[in-house]
């Protein structure tokens, strides 16, 4: 033991120096090239442009490719995005590194959100899976699957915390709590850029969106987003830091402006916080044409304001604005901005080609071979399947419904999206071919010792959309298809249902006003359920949908978001209970869309009331026709069997600075079957120097048992926990007395009490 310990060290010291002297290696090497870079090849590394097939932007005409072409020449591009696919990757390289003067490699940037060819549930839906494990090796994957096609910096995780289900970019991130958020979000950026980033199978990872975009006002896209300090520091940024300390090397802005200030020039987030106060060494990228929409913001007079805005504001390198490389030259010349602040940002970019590796060789991510051999391959489309299942939710099983009956049954199965091989991949798929996701209809035919009979009841939407652009038409009139899907009903022992979102109806610029099930999907499964009471309802969406009815009316309800190629295995499996779902809710689900926003951790107000009992007036905050609770609440999912807690306590009332507490539980399977759960802490402030949230997640931890086993389940809490960013803006944590809830969602009531001191 202590000799490992000893080896232990010695070799965290040598790796320590190892990786010192190669980040010294690296700014040497790097300012060795800044002293031979022209002027306008410094302000060429900071231009970004989108490539010639794919857009995930507006940019109708394409940008002109003959100008991208020469500038490649020239060496007046730093990074392309969406230039996919080894083939096209390297032949765009070879300009840039063959026939520019020096020959600088460029970076290749790509959405690589939840998988490349390979789809990965959504990114919401895996956060359901609490398992940070899991998210890890989904990252480390889908980096491997991408690298190999070429792309060697991926625009995620985004990490946007979320309240707001209109918002159609929830999908995208891990839902709206910032202590599951913070490690989801270092999961993703330790597993897309893996210990060494000039592997040719990791890359770099970009957190997005800096910051405060999923506050767009009343849940639309673009929109404008003001919030104080204390939401900003204690919501917003956590996860983000989180990311900055797991060592990413890119942040991305965002499109909004956060208290009047577009995030693209705001020198509080990007220079004070980020470059500043966290010692963020890597560089800032903008996002999609967001320093000339800082002119649509009414915050530059023109381009060259922009150009002027986003440098001065910390923005590093100009995605599709085509600013920085027509407006900086100007500005330098004006003395706007600095050259100083030019070769901060130059350096920045180059270090990070650096540490890719790709000036020791620009080709490495481009290996034939490799793509053929890892493109598909049955290690991701296994980890495929594992998160799946792990991400599903149960949130009913009344009577036992679920699991299904494996044998001697007769199964109808309904609904558009039953057998839709397309939508469970989900937005944010770009690389993947449509229609390769595994429909519910064939990972159920699996099972073959039941009769499984398939109708489709009604269509969701009216035609196909072309693609990442256009909006999605939802069918409202044609029910030709209600007859047969009634009359199946009517003759089997259970319908199983599969409702919700189609696949790109949630994403970016998906904002929607309307969260029922789409179309006439609500009005099938109600007539369904007049001559079938036995329904098992799948729900397939990126976002929180309002599923009040179904939650009343059907005794089974699982969510299965939009979970990727292996979706239909993964659900097959869960409704056959070959999986014993185990996901928990990471945003709450609401009862209406007028409750939005909508979260656990939110303030107590000075009228908080008490839902369920009459205060015997109306003056307390409330709506008079809908509680304020969520219909399912953070955290929450069921399982097969049933989990008991007792004996919760605390070792310790009080709490020194130095000192720490054990919080323990006792968790019992009472049920049948083996099965897990994650046993989740909150702590809560109710006093301090600002008002703090009713109840704040600070743990948890996923365990498993056996039916009849029971597990001590014990959480180190110490003064770290207690930390806020206070009235004084210092994160601190004040003196006074806390509460700790421990339970198996964020409606948990029971507590116990300390003092810190
Ligand atoms: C705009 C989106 O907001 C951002 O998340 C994405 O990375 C870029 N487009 C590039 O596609």
């Amino acid at each position: 033991m202590k000799m490992n310990r000893f080896f232990l060290s010695i070799s965290i010291v040598f790796l320590i120096n190892f990786s010192l002297s190669a980040q010294l290696a690296i700014n040497e090497r790097v300012a060795a090239l800044l002293s031979k870079m022209t002027l306008e090849e410094k302000i060429g590394q900071m231009n970004q442009y989108n490539g010639f097939w794919d857009f995930t932007g507006p940019s109708p005409d394409g940008g002109d490719a003959k100008v991208r072409y020469d500038h490649l020449r020239k060496g007046l591009v730093g990074s392309m995005l969406n230039v996919r696919g080894v083939k096209e990757v390297r032949s765009v390289q070879k300009i840039a590194v063959e026939e520019s003067r020096l020959g600088i490699p460029l970076i290749f940037g790509f959405d690589l959100i939840h998988g490349y060819k390979t789809i990965f549930p959504i990114p919401l839906a895996e956060a359901a899976s609490w398992d940070i494990e899991a998210i890890e090796l989904s990252a480390r994957l889908a980096a491997k699957e991408a690298a190999v096609a070429g792309i060697n910096w991926t625009f995620a995780p985004m990490v946007d915390i979320t309240r707001d289900a209109r918002w159609g970019r929830v999908m995208e991130g891990a839902g709206e709590d910032p202590y599951l958020g913070s490690l989801v979000a270092a999961a993703r950026v330790h597993g897309f850029q893996g210990e060494q980033l000039n592997s040719p199978f990791t890359i770099a990872a970009t957190a997005k969106h800096f910051a405060a975009y999923g506050f767009a006002e009343a849940g639309r896209d673009y929109n404008t987003v003001d919030i104080g300090l204390n939401t900003l520091h204690n919501i917003v940024l956590p996860p983000f830091k989180a990311t900055v300390d797991a060592g990413i090397k890119t942040v991305m802005n965002s499109f909004n402006d956060l208290n009047g200030i577009p995030a693209t020039a705001d020198t509080y987030l990007q220079r004070d916080i980020l470059k500043g106060e966290w010692g963020f060494e890597g560089f800032v990228v903008s996002d999609w044409g967001s320093i000339r929409e800082m002119i649509d913001h009414g915050y530059a007079k023109d381009r060259k304001h922009a150009g002027e805005l986003a440098v001065l504001g910390g923005s590093d390198m100009d995605m599709e604005s085509s600013i920085y490389i027509n407006e900086l030259e100007t500005l330098l010349e004006e003395n706007k901005i600095s050259l100083t602040q030019i070769d901060d940002a130059v350096s920045r970019i180059l270090k990070v080609k650096y540490e890719l590796g790709l000036f020791d060789d620009p080709y490495l991510y481009c290996n034939e071979e490799l793509e053929k051999q890892i493109t598909g391959a049955q290690e991701i489309v296994n980890a495929t399947l594992d998160v799946a299942k792990k991400s599903i939710v149960l949130l009913k099983n009344k009577n036992n419904i679920l699991p299904l009956k494996k044998k001697g049954q007769k199964i109808g199965l309904i609904g558009p999206l039953a057998a839709d091989k397309n939508s469970p991949l989900g937005n944010w798929r770009i690389a993947a071919e449509n229609n390769t996701a595994i429909s519910v209809l064939e990972g159920m035919q699996n099972y073959k010792d039941n009769e499984l009979i398939h109708t489709q009841g009604v269509r969701l939407i009216e035609k196909v959309p072309a693609g990442f652009h256009e909006e999605v038409s939802i069918n409202t009139h044609d029910k030709t298809g209600f007859e047969e899907a009634i009359e199946l009903a009517r003759k089997v022992d259970v319908v199983v249902m599969v409702l919700g979102e189609y696949g790109f109806q949630s994403g970016e610029g998906r904002s929607r006003t309307q969260l029922g099930l789409p179309g006439l999907q609500q009005e099938l499964l109600e007539k369904v359920a007049q001559v079938n009471p036995n329904i098992v309802l799948v729900v397939m969406n990126g976002r929180p949908l309002i599923l009040n009815w179904a939650a009343e009316n059907i005794p089974a309800l699982v969510e299965a978001w939009h979970l990727g190629t292996q979706s239909g295995n993964a659900i097959a499996q869960v409704l056959y209970g070959d999986y014993n779902p185990s996901g928990k809710l990471p945003m709450s689900f609401p009862r209406s869309v007028g409750q939005l926003p909508l979260y656990y951790n939110h303030k107590s107000t000075g009228r908080p009331g008490k839902e369920g009992e009459d205060p015997g007036s109306v003056f307390w905050s409330h709506y008079g026709d809908e509680k304020n609770s969520p219909l399912f609440p953070f955290g929450f999912g069921l399982s097969y069997t049933k989990f008991e807690y007792s004996k919760f306590k605390l070792s310790t009332n009080n709490l020194n600075p130095g000192g720490s507490i054990k919080a323990s539980v006792e968790v019992k399977n009472t049920g049948a079957v083996k099965g897990k759960e994650v046993v989740q802490l909150y702590l809560q402030d109710p006093y301090a120097s600002t008002t703090r949230p009713v109840k704040e997640l600070k743990g948890f931890q996923m365990i498993e048992l056996a039916p009849g086993e029971s597990k001590l389940v014990s959480f180190t809490l110490s003064e770290a926990d207690l930390k806020f960013f206070n009235a004084n803006q210092k994160w601190i944590a004040e003196p006074g007395m806390f509460h700790v809830f421990i339970g198996s969602d964020s409606s948990i009531k029971e507590k116990r009490s300390f003092e810190f001191k």
